[in-house]
């Protein structure tokens, strides 16, 4: 049985952020109701369209039954209220001020339903003087000073980046996940429900051990890597491609050492050693013998990796409206 079955979620999320929030929860069992105006939900128009599919709809829409509702109109309101009484979590990433304006902010929401969970993500909170703003992922990215950090790995001099697969509307989503479930837990001691705030900005902030780094040291958390010398991590070209190492003091850096023949870590002599070999005969050897280190895949390599195959992280989709094609599972066993 899924854990989380007999919960019904109310998802008025659109984008990137309060979807992805929404597919673990329906992956996880809930009754996840994603709920659009009527002129559809965005990601559904997302371009490039594959027989009237979008990829990112396919991606985020995952899970989840869907109705259209307009909820300005009084019919549409009573029709969401009564769907309210009967559910669990209103999960929603409008920009802050939207649910109050619809009449369907926080405190309407207790009074039809005590033991509501409501959750919202936005960019900056539903407080602060920047509770207005509106956002995108990669404000978010810009905000948080995680743009700044990107530019820091590649060149601290050069251009900013910014870091693919919206992780800024990723990391928040999982945040708000996190509250939901719980405040779905405390519910079973207090019998009442609780207002979950994620900011896209504190969620960014809070994942980032640099601010820690910087404050006590100084140095970000890649500065501190390449400080720490070629012993750390670093990619290295096998005579067939790329490999990543991560070669811990300790055990790890004697295991590398001992087999590779090398008494000193030195960027030139590891890159010398990974050389002779091909990417397999380098995964082979270190890997059976407890050192970290993984080829560098792109997307349909990834795909053919026998370990996520063998997890079952893929499952072939047979979608009426386009062609069959591979699509992702949840990454939990
Ligand atoms: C994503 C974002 C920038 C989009 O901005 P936007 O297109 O101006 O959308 P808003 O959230 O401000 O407003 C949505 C509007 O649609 C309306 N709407 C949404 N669902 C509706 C429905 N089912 N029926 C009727 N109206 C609906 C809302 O009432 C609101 O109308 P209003 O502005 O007249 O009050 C903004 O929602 C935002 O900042 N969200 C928080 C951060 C976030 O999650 N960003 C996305 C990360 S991928």
């Amino acid at each position: 049985m899924k854990p989380l079955k007999g919960i019904r979620v109310l998802d008025l999320t659109h984008a990137h952020a309060g979807p992805i929030c929404a597919y673990y929860l329906g992956a996880m069992g809930a009754d996840v109701v994603k709920i659009e105006p009527l002129w559809g939900e965005m990601t559904r128009m997302f371009p490039p369209l594959v027989k009237g599919l979008s990829p990112y709809f396919a991606f985020l829409g995952r899970c989840k039954r869907g109705v259209t509702l307009d909820l300005k109109k009084p019919r549409g309101k009573e029709l969401f209220e009564e769907l309210v009484k009967k559910s669990d979590v209103v999960l929603e990433n409008f920009s802050p001020g939207t649910m109050d304006r619809l009449g369907l902010g926080w405190d309407r929401l207790r009074e039809l339903n005590p033991g509501i969970v409501y959750a919202s993500i936005s960019g900056f909170g539903h407080t602060g003087p920047w509770r207005d703003y509106r956002s995108y992922d990669p404000i978010a990215q810009a905000a948080s000073g995680f743009m700044w950090l990107m530019r820091d790995v590649v060149d601290p001099e050069g251009d900013y980046y910014v870091a693919p697969e919206a992780i800024a509307d990723t990391v928040p989503g999982f945040t708000a996940l996190i509250g939901v479930l719980a405040a779905l837990y405390s519910r079973h001691e207090t019998g009442v429900g609780d207002r979950v705030d994620v900011a896209q900005l504190d969620s960014m902030i809070a994942i980032q051990q640099s601010v820690s780094f910087w404050n006590l040291a100084g140095m970000t958390f890649t500065q501190a890597i390449k400080g720490a010398g070629p012993s750390v991590y670093g990619l290295y070209e096998a005579c067939d491609g790329w490999v990543m190492l991560s070669l811990t003091a300790g055990r790890i850096t004697d295991n590398f050492m001992e087999l590779s023949g090398i008494d000193e870590l030195e960027v030139e002599r590891i890159a010398e050693w990974v050389k002779r070999y091909t990417v397999s005969e380098v995964i082979e050897v270190l890997s059976r013998n407890g050192v970290p280190v993984a080829p560098v895949d792109d997307l349909d390599m990834v795909q053919e990796n026998v370990q996520a195959r063998a997890r079952g992280m893929f499952v072939e989709v047979d979608d009426p409206r386009a062609v069959s094609y591979t699509h992702l599972t949840l990454p939990t066993n």
